[in-house]
C-alpha cells in the first residue's frame, strides 16, 4: 500500500511542478548554444528585465562572464547592479516573502528553468503576455493563465492584446489552401493575440529574436557545461582516432608469431 502510495504521488509529481496547466500549443525555438554573441545579448536582457524579481542564484557571474567571453570589468559595469563582487552568485535583493505579498506568488530562481520547462516553453511564455484589466497588474499569459509576473517587456514588444486577425483555416489538423490558386485560406478569428502597432520599441521579429537571445542564455544558464562538454568531446574523439593507430600497430606487432 506504502510504495503503491508513493508511486502516485511520484507520477503526480511533474504534473504539479507545472502549475497551472494549458493547452496552449507551443512555438518551436532553435537555439545555438555556441551562438556567444546571442548569449551575451540574453544576459543583457535577463539583467534589465529579470534580475529585479528573479535570481540566478546557482550560477556566479564571473563563470557566466568567462563562459561568454565577457571581460570581468565589462561584466561589473553593465550586468551587475547591486554591489556583489565578480565572484559572487547572482542573487537578488528582493525576498520571497515581499515578492509573495506584492505578487501573489515568489518569482522563482530561474538558473534551471530552461531544464524544468523546456526551451520552447519558455519563447512561448516570454511572448504570449497580454492585457487583462481583470488581472492585479492588468497583464494575463496565454501559456500561464492567470500568472502572477505582470508583462515586463511590454515596452519592447509593445501592448499585445485580444484581438481580431486573420488566421489560415485549419480542417482536421491540415491547413487549408485554395485548390486554385494555393493561397492560404484565412478567416478572421477574434480570440487572436495582436499587438497594437508602434507601441513597441522592437518590431515582432526583432522581438522574437530578443526572446530567442534570451531564452538562450536561460538553456546555458542551466547547463553551462555544455558548452564544455563539447569542447572536451572533440578532444577526446581526437585522442581515441589516435591513441588507434598505435593499438593497432601494437596488436599487429603481438599476434605476428601466433598464427
Ligand atoms: C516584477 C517582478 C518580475 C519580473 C521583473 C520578472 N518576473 Fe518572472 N515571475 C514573477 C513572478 C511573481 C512569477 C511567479 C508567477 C506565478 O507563479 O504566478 C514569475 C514567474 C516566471 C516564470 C515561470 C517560472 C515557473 O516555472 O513557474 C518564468 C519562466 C519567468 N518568470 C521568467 C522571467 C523572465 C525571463 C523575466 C525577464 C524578462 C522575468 N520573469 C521578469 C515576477 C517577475
Amino acid at each position: 500500500m506504502k510504495k503503491l502510495f508513493a508511486a502516485f504521488v511520484f507520477a503526480a509529481l511533474p504534473a504539479l511542478s507545472m502549475g497551472a496547466a494549458s493547452d496552449y500549443p507551443l512555438d518551436k525555438v532553435d537555439i545555438d548554444l555556441t551562438d556567444k554573441a546571442a548569449m551575451q545579448d540574453g544576459l543583457r536582457t535577463f539583467a534589465n528585465y529579470c534580475m529585479g524579481c528573479h535570481s540566478a542564484q546557482y550560477q556566479r557571474y564571473e563563470r557566466v562572464a568567462d563562459d561568454l567571453g565577457i571581460p570581468h570589468e565589462v561584466m561589473l559595469e553593465n550586468v551587475v547592479f547591486n554591489d556583489s563582487k565578480i565572484g559572487d552568485h547572482m542573487k537578488i535583493g528582493m525576498t520571497p516573502n515581499d515578492a509573495k505579498a506584492w505578487f501573489g506568488a515568489a518569482p522563482p530562481d530561474l538558473t534551471l528553468v530552461a531544464r524544468v520547462r523546456g526551451t520552447d516553453w519558455l519563447y512561448t511564455y516570454l511572448r504570449t503576455f497580454y492585457e487583462d484589466e481583470k488581472r492585479p497588474l492588468g497583464a494575463n499569459n496565454k501559456l500561464f493563465p492567470n500568472v502572477g509576473m505582470p508583462n515586463v517587456l511590454v515596452g519592447l514588444q509593445g501592448r499585445q492584446v485580444i484581438g481580431c486577425k486573420q488566421v489560415q483555416v485549419v480542417e482536421d489538423g491540415k491547413k487549408q489552401y485554395d485548390p486554385l490558386t494555393g493561397a492560404a485560406i484565412t478567416a478572421e478569428s477574434c480570440d487572436q493575440l495582436t499587438v497594437v502597432p508602434n507601441t513597441g520599441k522592437l518590431s515582432e521579429a526583432e522581438f522574437d529574436e530578443k526572446v530567442k537571445n534570451l531564452v538562450t542564455f536561460l538553456a546555458y544558464s542551466a547547463n553551462p557545461v555544455k558548452l564544455e562538454s563539447q569542447r572536451i568531446g572533440t578532444y577526446v574523439l581526437l585522442y581515441l582516432a589516435f591513441f588507434f593507430v598505435f593499438a593497432y600497430l601494437l596488436k599487429r606487432e603481438y599476434w605476428k608469431d601466433v598464427h
